[in-house]
């Protein structure tokens, strides 16, 4: 039986995970049965930028390399995540003439096409032109225009660009480490691909997803995107608030964070002491609410900025389902009453959940949305296209890419 391996690969700040699935059907839903799942501690990334190849190319073949192990297959493409203060959105129009009485799918491309056609300087590419709403004629809102009569039809389109040479330098890495990029999706757009209810991007949501270096905000209304954005802060900024102020090395501030760490000092036992050892090498005592308070401090920040951001781009009102946290941030215990406070929503902590089968129970927490998320994505475009997998005949992957290895 023929089936493909779909491979999800995130570079992120602090991690490279890869997870591959098997895309298939169960009661005639398709369904991607995990086999396998990789992590590795990124290494020559700085601001989601790559900033020493060989050192991130170590990091997606140690990712992918486990993955492959984990499922007994090799891969030989992936679809990769992508993020960074490089990226840009902007919003397009395009207008073109409905030939036939009925809308075709070729008069929607065209019109896509003519939305996607803005000046770009040459050291720029689009990474995404997705759809928010058609007009034919005087009606807006259409989703799919197709088959609908008209005469003319005005598509809508959110343009994500990005820098080709951040673009260029990940499918070198990816390419050096012996796989080929099939395509590159903007992060926050892949982790609302694994956390996002339909219904929830119906009434309107902002996902958010709170990595280290940076925050990827999606808004979502009435089922289409509203808007898209990669905000320069992340975890890290808390760990090195952490630092600055308990004069405690970079390792030791990470794990008070990831461990003991909390939005909100009321959460927090008061009487709680945690013992230190300080930069100097001498023993301290540290109440674990002072934790608490730095970290606190820092997450009402970034949600003003959030909720600044977000204010631009839609009105409070329009987040029906609210607000939904993912990213290795939202892990922090607390937060999403936190979150829920300062943007003036009902928030939720999102975790990759349905559409999974096999071995995806490691998958189930907030800082594997993205690479869960890209994953998804694939498998939806391989559905469509046919494109985008390794070819699978019965359990052996066929190893189109492990020759590329052997050379670079
Ligand atoms: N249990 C936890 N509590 C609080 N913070 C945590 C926890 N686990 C991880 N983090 C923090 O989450 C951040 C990493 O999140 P994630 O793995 O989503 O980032 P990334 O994908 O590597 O980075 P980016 O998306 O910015 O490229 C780090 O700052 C890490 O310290
Ligand atoms: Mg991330």
């Amino acid at each position: 039986m023929r089936s493909a391996l779909i491979c999800g690969l995130d570079v992120g700040s602090t991690r490279t995970r890869a997870v591959i699935g098997e895309s298939t059907h169960e009661h005639r839903r398709p369904v991607l049965r995990i086999v396998g799942i990789g992590s590795t501690i990124t290494e020559g990334v700085r601001k989601d930028v790559i900033t020493d190849l060989d050192a991130a190319t170590e990091s997606i073949r140690g990712a992918v390399e486990e993955a492959e192990t984990m499922a007994g297959a090799r891969i030989d493409r992936v679809h990769v995540g992508i993020a960074g203060d490089h990226i840009g959105v902007e919003h397009s129009v395009g207008v073109a003439a409905v030939e036939s009485p009925e809308v075709r799918p070729e008069a929607v491309r065209r019109v896509n096409k003519v939305a996607c056609a803005v000046p770009l300087p040459h050291d720029r590419e689009i990474i995404h032109a997705i759809p928010q709403q058609y007009r034919l004629d005087n009606q807006w809102g259409i989703h799919d225009p197709v088959g609908m009569n008209g005469t003319r039809l005005e598509a809508e389109l959110c343009l994500v660009t990005a820098s080709s040479a951040v673009v260029g330098n990940l499918a070198r890495a990816v390419e050096r480490a012996g796989y080929r990029v099939q395509d590159q999706v903007l992060e926050p757009v892949a982790a609302a691909r694994a956390v996002l209810a339909e219904d929830e991007k119906e009434l309107g949501v902002a996902l958010l997803d709170m990595g280290g270096a940076s925050t990827g905000v999606a808004l979502y209304y009435e089922g289409r995107t509203i808007d898209l954005m990669v905000l320069p802060f992340g975890g890290s900024a808390i760990t090195s608030d952490l630092i600055r102020e308990f004069s405690v090395p970079f390792v030791q501030a990470r794990r008070l964070k990831e461990e003991h760490g909390a939005a909100h000092p009321g959460a927090i036992d008061p009487c709680e002491q945690l013992r230190l050892r300080s930069q100097g090498g001498s023993r301290a005592e540290l109440p674990r609410a002072r934790i608490a308070v730095v970290i606190e401090r820092r997450l009402r920040s970034m949600f003003r900025e959030i909720a600044h951001r977000i204010g631009k781009s839609c009105d409070p009102g329009a987040l029906g389902a609210g607000i939904v946290l993912t990213g290795g941030v939202a892990a922090t215990p607390g937060i999403s009453v936190l979150a829920g406070e300062c943007l003036g929503a009902g928030a939720r902590i999102g975790v990759p959940g349905d559409g999974f089968r096999g071995a995806a129970d490691p998958l189930a927490r907030a800082g594997f949305a993205t690479v869960a998320g890209l994953a998804l994505h694939g498998a939806d475009r391989y559905r469509a296209t046919g494109q985008g997998g390794t070819t699978r005949v019965s359990g052996v992957a066929t190893r189109v890419g492990a020759w590329l290895r052997e050379f670079f």
